[in-house]
């Protein structure tokens, strides 16, 4: 449709036509039929004339796409315009076939790999009925105690915009397979108090225009079709109903011009905050400040139109939100292909194919990272293994958010040593002993917030006693942030952390500890050495009085020392790479050797701290990073441009100021290079 047919439409809907375009109820309450209100529809007060009338359903179950055509192909016969309902799910890390957590993905520093896992997944998830997806989050974390770090590139701005951009980008694939993207959470929801779920934010100015802002400005850059305001509040004020969020910083500072959406019931939540005293007035506020569509309300259904009529909510704010939705739909064509090729046969056909299989098996692989190895890895050929712990005969190793991933149907780490020929022995014949172990993938993701993050007693005295055996333990970690494992370590001669590896996780360990691939991951997010340090990441700001050796009245704890467990950035190979530099006053030319004696791969980064600012700011950031892959005794040059946009900071006003002068730049392989090469913007 033209934007003209659009506005001709929009103009000839009545308000209860509106009011449902602004509303997403659940797909399976339209499972059993429209006729007749039962079950979850009277729970939600709905009539069968008000489900008919719905703009979005969003995917609560299983993806079904002969149901879900049926649902779409009735509620558009019924509906007065025949517009259809957009199908929108959370499609976080791969649809049917699992890729590894968002935050293992961060760890490949690979923007191109989360580009192809969109690409998959769109393709997987579109034939499967889908059409929207809640993803990137683009939320920068740096509290492990947050349960929803899994969903994040972790801890830098930087990375987590490059790889919320790539997302946008490889889900925008150029045929019908394409899904439209959502960012999320907008913003600071990764500042939640002391990790807690849902809890409140503090956030300055200043942290949200040089944090917690820039990557949803990248991927607003690169596209993305929705934002959904997270469920904390900014300036005490909750996002959803934010004026200056939505409206100042997300249109006019950020350009967006797409449509936002909720989050699961936010609207509804206004009242629960007691910004609200009942439903008409929280649709008021959330339609009012920008929120173009109630996710599970059941609000805007009932209250916009009343609203209008009573000359309380502009028809243009209303019509404002109702464009935006028509005009995502139309992004996708469903105005005129309500289906988009969704069937049985063709997710019959897409889903699990091999080639987007050997894909998830690439990111895990790239995305485990080698913490520690004193020489038992790569295992020798002919090593007896005994392997043991709760991840070692489980397929839940996919992680929350694993949408139609099965973890019955994932291979676990026992099948895969199986299938690779790996032999398997018991503790006392063994020659290593692999301990995988970790987090249950339940209590990862949402409401997954924890106090604690060690291992559990129970799992330490099991590292101990299986320590006391006299072999090399290699410990193999699944979790979906960085845990406290500081006590733990000392007991292994190697430590992989593996995340939630995804479908083909089992054989891409497997692969690693063998030596048949080589490790390549970079922590994503700093691995505290105790949860006191928290929050503690690699860009932290400068200090009046930083840490000396020996000195008093200074940066420093009393029972512990500042840095951290393992850096951002680190993460071991089998081989050695070698690092020198040369600068020409604009760039930094870096050339790399592989000095060990195999093959391997590594993330040449490059930090920097501006000598002199008109305000604090951090003691490194990233400046750029690069993937490289060198044969024994070969050598390459990566050259990074450096300018002064990239140490700029802004002020409270969102007035960026470029740092130019003296500065101090660092290369190598981990976030704690130190800044040794003096640099001139
Ligand atoms: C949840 C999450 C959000 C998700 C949405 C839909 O509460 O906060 O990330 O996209 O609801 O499932």
């Amino acid at each position: 449709m033209t934007h003209e047919q659009l506005l001709a439409l929009l103009n000839d809907m009545s308000p209860e036509e509106k009011a449902g375009q602004l509303t997403q109820i659940g797909l399976s309450l339209c499972a059993g039929g429209l006729s007749e209100p039962t079950g979850p529809m009277q729970e939600m007060q709905l009539t069968p004339s008000q489900v008919v009338l719905a703009g979005s359903l969003i995917g609560d179950g299983p993806s079904d796409p002969e149901e879900t055509a049926r649902v779409i192909t009735e509620m558009t016969r019924l509906h007065p315009h025949h517009i259809p309902p957009v199908i929108m799910k959370d499609i976080i890390h791969g649809h049917r076939t699992i890729f590894p957590i968002p935050l293992a993905m961060g760890s490949t520093f690979d923007p191109g790999m989360n580009a192809q896992m969109a690409a998959d997944e769109a393709e997987e998830a579109s034939a499967s009925g889908v059409q929207v997806t809640f993803a990137p989050m683009a939320d920068v974390v740096r509290d492990p105690r947050w349960g929803r770090c899994m969903e994040s590139a972790g801890e830098s701005a930087r990375l987590c915009g490059d790889m919320s951009a790539a997302l946008v980008r490889g889900l925008h694939r150029n045929d019908d397979s394409a899904l439209l993207s959502c960012a999320k959470h907008f913003a600071a929801y990764g500042l939640c108090q002391a990790g807690h779920e849902y809890a409140p934010v503090d956030v300055s100015r200043t942290e949200l225009y040089n944090v917690y802002l820039p990557p949803f400005a990248a991927a607003i850059d690169a596209g993305v079709d929705m934002i959904m305001p997270s469920f904390i509040g900014i300036d005490r004020v909750p996002c959803v109903c934010n004026e200056w969020l939505l409206g100042a910083v997300l249109r006019d500072r950020l350009g967006f011009t797409g449509a936002v959406i909720s989050d699961w019931a936010d609207v509804s939540q206004l009242i629960s905050h007691g910004i609200a005293s009942d439903g008409e007035e929280a649709t008021l506020y959330a339609l009012r400040a920008g929120c173009d569509m109630d996710m599970m309300s059941n609000l805007y259904i009932r209250h916009a139109a009343p609203l209008a009529e009573k000359g309380m909510l502009s028809p243009e704010t209303i019509d404002r939100s109702v464009l935006n939705i028509l005009e995502l739909k139309n992004r996708l064509g469903l105005l005129d292909d309500p289906l988009r090729g969704m069937s049985a046969q063709r997710q019959a056909a897409v889903c699990g194919r091999q080639d987007i299989r050997e894909h998830a098996y690439e990111a895990a692989v790239r995305s485990c990272v080698l913490l520690k190895n004193e020489g038992s890895l790569p295992l020798r050929a002919g090593t007896r293994v005994y392997l043991a712990g709760d991840h070692a005969d489980t397929g839940r190793l996919l992680g929350s958010w694993a949408a139609d991933g099965d973890p019955a149907e994932t291979m676990t780490l026992r099948q895969a040593f199986e299938e690779r020929g790996v032999a398997l022995s018991d503790l006392q014949h063994c020659d290593a002993v692999i301990y995988a172990v970790g987090e249950e993938q339940d209590t990862v993701g949402e409401d997954g917030s924890k106090a604690h993050i060690s291992l559990t007693s129970a799992q330490m005295r099991e590292l101990r006693s299986l320590a006391c055996a006299g072999r090399p333990v290699i410990m193999v970690l699944f979790c979906g942030r960085p845990l406290v494992i500081t006590d733990a370590v000392p007991y292994c001669d190697a430590v992989l952390n593996a995340w939630f590896p995804g479908t083909m996780g089992a054989l891409a360990i497997c692969d690693l500890l063998t030596g048949a691939r080589d490790p390549s991951g970079h922590l994503s997010m700093t691995f505290p050495r105790a949860i006191g340090q928290i929050p503690i990441h690699h860009d932290r700001l400068s200090t009046c009085r930083p840490y000396a050796e020996g000195a008093i009245y200074c940066n420093r704890y009393r029972d512990e020392v500042n840095d951290p467990l393992y850096p951002f950035g680190y993460g071991l190979s089998y081989t050695r790479f070698a690092f020198d530099t040369a600068t020409d006053g604009k760039s930094v030319t870096v050339t790399v050797r592989n000095t060990g004696d195999r093959a391997g791969e590594t993330v040449v980064q490059l930090y920097g701290r501006a000598c002199h600012a008109p305000f604090i700011r951090p003691d490194r950031q990233l400046i750029g990073y690069r993937r490289i892959s060198l044969a024994p005794g070969a050598e390459t040059s990566v050259t990074f441009t450096v300018t002064a946009r990239d140490l700029a900071v802004y002020d409270s006003e969102g007035t960026l100021h470029e740092c130019s002068g003296a500065c101090l730049l660092g290369v190598g392989e981990s976030g704690d290079v130190s800044l040794d090469i003096p640099f001139t913007l």
